[in-house]
């Protein structure tokens, strides 16, 4: 199995403060990675160096073998790579089947000049709409499509915010913190989400996640890191009986 993300010798620094510190190592494809690490350990600092956010002072993002460190967020957005924020990023006032279409649309980008084209644009709307009960389906909120997103429960807009990261298309998802905030049967539900995703349509998944209790049944790969930098990665097993991944967690 190919490497979907290489990540070389990362630092970023906020002034003084050294958020990551050079941080290496990969994600493969077709395979869901948990990055577990002590809050303020800069696991959000590093999907945003991932997703084009912020620029690493230095080192680099492969993607798929392509240097992808400079390119804009929206840049990397369309080569395959989306995310989701801590704090989800919905359209409370539209129904869920639009806040899908407008992923759509942000993934596609508006320079197509389709509009002049009425039947290329009816087209799209219809492929697009498609597209959208497809992506429902696969969350499962098929049900609730004419729905607004403000009625979803939080675990519900999790799902809602992974479905909108697979609008553009994407190969690879980059999760902050699904589970957060979730009930225990939800949160089991979306892990189990992940795995049919990652099997059906061969997605891979980036996870920042530090409820392991639930988490670590349905991971490949785990990675733990403290204070911006890597501390060892490897099954669940090995990496939640490490004793530096212990320490840095008492070690507060
Ligand atoms: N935009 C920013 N400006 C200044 N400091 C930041 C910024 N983003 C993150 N930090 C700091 O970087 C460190 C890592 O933060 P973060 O990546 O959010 O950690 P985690 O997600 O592991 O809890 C923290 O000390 C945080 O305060
Ligand atoms: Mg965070």
């Amino acid at each position: 199995m190919g490497v979907a993300l290489d990540l070389q010798h990362i630092n970023k620094s906020f002034g003084s403060l050294r958020a990551l510190s050079d941080l290496s190592f990969s994600i493969d494809e077709q395979t869901i990675t948990i990055l577990m690490g002590p809050n303020g350990s800069g696991k959000t600092t590093l999907i945003n160096v991932i997703s084009g956010f912020y620029k690493p002072d230095s080192g680099k993002v492969i993607y798929r073998g392509k240097d992808i460190t400079a390119l804009a967020p929206h840049k990397i957005y369309r080569a395959g790579i989306a995310r989701t924020f801590q704090i989800p990023a919905l359209f409370l006032k539209l129904t869920i089947l639009e806040n899908l279409l407008v992923a759509r649309k942000d993934a596609k980008g508006e320079g197509f000049g389709r509009s002049l084209f009425k039947r290329l644009w009816i087209d799209d709307e219809r492929e697009g709409s498609e597209e959208a009960f497809r992506v429902l389906d696969m969350v499962g909120l098929s049900n609730m499509w004419d729905k607004s997103a403000s009625v979803l429960s939080g675990g519900q807009m999790k799902l809602l915010e992974i479905g909108r990261a697979l609008m553009s298309g994407a190969q690879t998802v980059l999760l902050d913190e699904p589970i957060s905030g979730v009930n225990p049967t939800l949160a089991h539900d979306i892990f189990a989400k992940l795995v049919t995703l990652r099997n059906n349509y061969g997605i891979t998944f980036f996870v920042i996640e530090h409820r392991l209790d639930i988490a670590l049944g349905y991971v490949d790969k785990v990675v733990a890191m403290a204070f911006g930098k890597f501390l060892v990665a490897g099954t669940a097993q090995e990496v939640v009986s490490d004793k530096r991944v212990v320490e840095s967690y008492l070690g507060g």
